[in-house]
């Protein structure tokens, strides 16, 4: 077994070298599930060693709590950035500067060529191999101070392996992953939440956030590929540079390439201007850099670019074409979004017709007009957008666009709340927010009803075989066989539409299945705002019933670990609407499971604090509030994140906020930190 200190070291060793492969090598070689394992076998052990945790540990990647602001904190030299080229022109120009820069004639100069990651630039300080600081680029000489959410991107090593002894600064690039950018939006909209426009902004909101366990959630990555005032003994050389840094587990992009020549970085242009579309992250270039790096000094910089390095910027995926007409989709929560109509136009080889256009505000802001000439642009896989008008083009007596006040799909009111860019339309029975919401009923993650498609799922609607979720359980297989499935890219004058036949007969099946689908599915079903599966599931392994989860109040519903006031407050609004409640009967009536199949959260240990519920606020000063929580779990308590009449304590901190007024307000016994303290061990003893 070894003694407790070389069980943790090797444990966080182990970690790493699986962080490594996973969010650096995208080649993990253990599953998600035996990560998790070690992980916890690591946290077991440093809770039975509180003295040996470090800093450094993985399973400190997310400390801190939120704070209000990011101090600013000055770069060890300035960030600069980078000229840029447009074409091989341009590339060679740079070239022939270098190369008299250099006084050496005609001789080819060695470059390494590198892809230009489209995220936010960031600056990583380490000492004596532990990460002590990352801050973002500011204004170049002092940046904000990051440094909480920088721990939580686990592809950068909070201690690197074998680093320099002395301090360095690592540069390097922030971004969104595109899997993960697709999952943050997909959460985004199932929830009801405005969409992010492109991963970038995704990362550089995520970076900015306050909340550091928020940040963790997000997935970001990152590629570093500088070192600032690298040591005189050590790499001569950019490759080797890039080389050292990969060794000492730094994440570094594998696709960079040594060129001989200025030759050889136009050949690497040209084979990426495509290529890096297969990549799972945005690119928006290359950067090509002098390898040598005593040539570099020599070089030296400008006032804002070093002389020895420039950006290659890929022939922009924009094009102009015609607005034809602003529309407007309504989604399963009824958020009425408008959505851009093109003439269509060609743009990195797929034809463009429809764009998005986020929210009314964000249209207001560009001030789109029908009719107007318009850029849009396409970066990889994202959906295109509309970047702004060409207002030299305008034609004359046009008007600016409006949201309608009125849901395009059923006519009612549109609303909007306070703090929202969202219009929504509250009509639970709209036929726009019905066909969506079939859809999200019967999808994988949800009742997983395969066959009930978009098409299937407009049939039903207006052949008024389905009015809500609860009519599917009703449906029969010859009604089903008589719809038709349309060919979805008719290629001939052959692909005509046919009979559903076997198809309905097999939906018809998947739907008497997913009666005895877990509760957690259904209260994911239902489309609850802000219900996403992970909520979904704790709702339903917490209450065990529909029934019970319908009848919660909201401070029961956070009682439920990890629900906070924005879900509870919404379940509690979906289940005060009668609408819902009669299709929930309906549901039930029609056999479907509304009980939890899941095993129930362990119960707490019973102790001296069992049925006590506290609330800590606040910072407190001799522990962190993750070890007052553990104390209080161990003693039979729980720990909620609200104040409520059902509160025993609140636990109070320095600075503490508003759930003290909301104590105070209650009459809740109020503990200071001594108190607290004396509580604990009191009962420990
Ligand atoms: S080197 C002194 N290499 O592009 C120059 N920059 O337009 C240091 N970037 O601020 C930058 N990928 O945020 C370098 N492989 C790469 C890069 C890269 C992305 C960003 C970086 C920089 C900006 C300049």
């Amino acid at each position: 077994m070894g003694d407790p200190l070389s069980r943790l070291t090797k444990l966080r060793e182990q970690i790493r070298h699986h962080e490594e492969q996973y969010y650096i090598h995208n080649s993990p070689e253990v599953s998600d599930e035996a990560f998790d394992r070690l992980l916890h076998q690591l946290e077991r052990l440093e809770a039975e060693h509180p003295d040996l945790v470090t800093p450094d540990s993985p399973t400190q990647r997310v400390a801190g709590r939120p704070t209000d602001s990011f101090p600013t904190v000055a770069h060890l030299a300035p960030m600069l950035s980078l000229d840029n080229a447009y074409d091989e022109a341009d590339l060679r120009a740079f070239d022939e500067r270098v190369r008299k820069g250099a006084g050496l004639g005609d001789t080819a100069v060695p470059y390494v060529a590198e892809l230009k990651i489209d995220g936010l630039s960031i600056a990583l300080t380490y000492e004596g191999g532990s990460l002590v600081r990352g801050a973002t680029r500011g204004d170049g000489r002092r940046g904000e101070d990051v440094t909480a959410n920088v721990r939580t991107i686990r592809a950068i090593p909070l201690v690197l392996r074998n680093g320099p002894a002395g301090r360095v600064e690592v540069r390097g690039e922030v971004f969104l992953p595109r899997a993960a950018f697709a999952r943050m939006n997909a959460e985004r909209e199932a929830e009801g939440e405005p969409l992010f426009a492109n991963p970038r902004n995704a990362a550089a909101g995520t970076m900015r956030n306050l909340d550091p366990a928020l940040v963790a959630r997000r997935r970001l990555a990152a590629f570093t590929y500088q070192l600032v005032m690298p040591d005189a003994d050590g790499p001569q050389r950019h490759g080797e540079t890039l080389a050292a840094m990969a060794a000492w587990g730094l994440p570094v992009e594998p696709h960079h390439e040594h060129c001989a020549g200025i030759d050889d970085v136009i050949a690497f242009c040209r084979t990426w201007a495509d290529t890096r579309l297969q990549l799972d992250f945005d690119t928006d270039g290359v950067v090509i850099k002098v390898d040598d790096l005593r040539l570099r000094e020599r070089l030296g910089t400008t006032a804002k670019f070093p002389r020895w390095a420039t950006a290659f910027k890929f022939p922009a995926q924009q094009a102009h074409t015609k607005l034809l007409r602003i529309d407007v989709n309504v989604g399963r929560t009824g958020a009425n979004t408008p959505y851009a109509v093109l003439e269509p136009v060609l743009v990195a080889g797929s034809t463009i017709s429809m764009a998005t256009l986020h929210n009314a505000e964000d249209l207001a802001r560009k001030d789109l007009r029908e009719g107007d000439t318009v850029v849009i642009e396409k970066a990889g896989d994202v959906i295109p957008r509309v970047v702004a008008p060409v207002l030299a083009l305008r034609p004359a007596g046009s008007v600016p666009w409006t949201i309608p006040t009125t849901c395009r799909a059923c006519g009612s009111d549109l609303h909007r709340d306070e703090e929202e860019v969202v219009w929504r339309c509250e009509n639970t029975a709209c036929p726009a927010r019905l066909r969506r919401g079939l859809e999200h009923f019967a999808s994988r993650s949800a009742m997983n009803i395969e066959g009930l498609g978009e098409s299937l799922v407009d049939q039903l609607i207006e052949k008024r075989l389905v009015a809500d979720f609860a009519d599917l359980y009703h449906l029969r297989a010859e009604e089903l066989g008589s719809l038709v499935v349309m060919p979805r890219a008719p290629r001939s004058d052959r692909a005509l539409p046919r009979k559903l036949g076997k198809v309905g007969r097999n939906v018809v099946e998947q739907i008497d299945r997913s009666r005895s689908n877990d509760l957690s599915r259904l209260v994911y079903a239902l489309g609850i705002r802000h219900v996403g599966e992970k909520v979904a599931g704790t709702l339903a392994r917490y209450f065990r019933t529909m029934d019970a989860l319908l009848d919660a109040t909201v401070d029961t519903l956070q009682q439920a670990p990890e629900i906070g006031p924005i879900v509870a407050a919404s379940v509690r609004s979906f289940a005060e609407e009668p609408h819902n409640r009669t299709v929930i009967r309906k549901l039930a009536d029609a056999g479907v499971n509304t009980v939890s199949l899941q095993p129930a959260f362990a119960a707490v240990p019973a102790g001296p604090l069992t049925g006590k519920t506290f609330v800590l606020t606040g910072t407190l000063a001799t522990m962190t509030r993750e070890e007052a929580a553990a104390a209080i779990e161990r003693l039979g308590g729980r720990v909620s994140g609200s104040v409520s009449r059902k509160t025993a304590g609140v636990v109070v901190g320095e600075e503490a906020g508003s759930k003290l007024d909301k104590a105070r307000a209650l009459g809740i016994q109020l503990l200071s930190e001594e108190d607290f303290r004396a509580l604990i061990l009191g009962e420990e003893s």
